[in-house]
């Protein structure tokens, strides 16, 4: 087993899992490449359904292109943004629900999540996840959206009902480079 502490991006899909049964539906918020997607798209196996969002054709051709190679097919994509996510997915239906900020890897830089619409696309992750649910999200605040994106995100999860979400946060707190950081919440009922 890898050291999960040293890549914080594989503690927090190996945490999303432990919530996820075949036959569910989750939602991949942000697919980019299609890491995740792959992933997510194991976990629920052929009678489950992954939805896959983002708002780059690029990141739709990328992700199409590695579920091929890894022969998935129970993946629907929706070229909108994560905000769009109630008008396409019932509510109380998810078991997970991810979203890995930021700008697409060898991609536009200037074409990334913001503080606004994170917001509009975590309420919409709360209607949209079942109880016993989760909602993943990676954060970057090493560019200058990004550390605004994450100062909104954290005040909106203090927030949180405490009677019905648990809200926890990971930060590597020692090392260089501004290593991603996971928020996790997760619905009680
Ligand atoms: C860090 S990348 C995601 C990486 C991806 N999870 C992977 O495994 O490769 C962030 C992605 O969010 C997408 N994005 C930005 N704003 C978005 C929005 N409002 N809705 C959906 N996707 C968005 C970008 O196009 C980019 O592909």
């Amino acid at each position: 087993m890898s050291n999960l502490i040293t890549k914080t991006t594989e503690l927090a899909m190996s945490v999303t899992l432990t919530y996820i049964r075949q036959g569910d539906i989750v939602i991949d918020a942000t697919c980019g490449t299609g890491q995740d997607t792959v992933m997510l798209a194991r976990a629920v196996g052929s009678e489950g359904s992954v939805y896959a969002f983002d708002i780059q054709k690029k990141a739709m051709l990328l992700t199409e292109e590695r579920l091929r190679k890894h022969g998935f097919s129970n993946v629907h994509f929706i070229m909108k943004s994560f905000s769009s996510m109630s008008e396409h997915i019932p509510e109380n239906s998810a078991s997970a629900v991810v979203f890995n900020l930021g700008y697409l890897p060898g991609g536009d830089h200037s074409i990334t999540t913001t503080a606004e619409t994170t917001l509009e696309g975590l309420a919409c992750a709360l209607r949209t996840i079942r109880a016993g649910g989760i909602v993943t999200v990676v954060l970057y605040d090493g560019h200058e959206e990004g550390a605004a994106e994450k100062k909104a995100v954290l005040e909106w999860a203090r927030e949180l009902d405490q009677r019905k979400y648990h809200a926890a946060f990971v930060s590597l707190i020692n090392q260089d480079n501004d290593p991603p950081e996971i928020l996790w919440v997760t619905r009680k009922h």
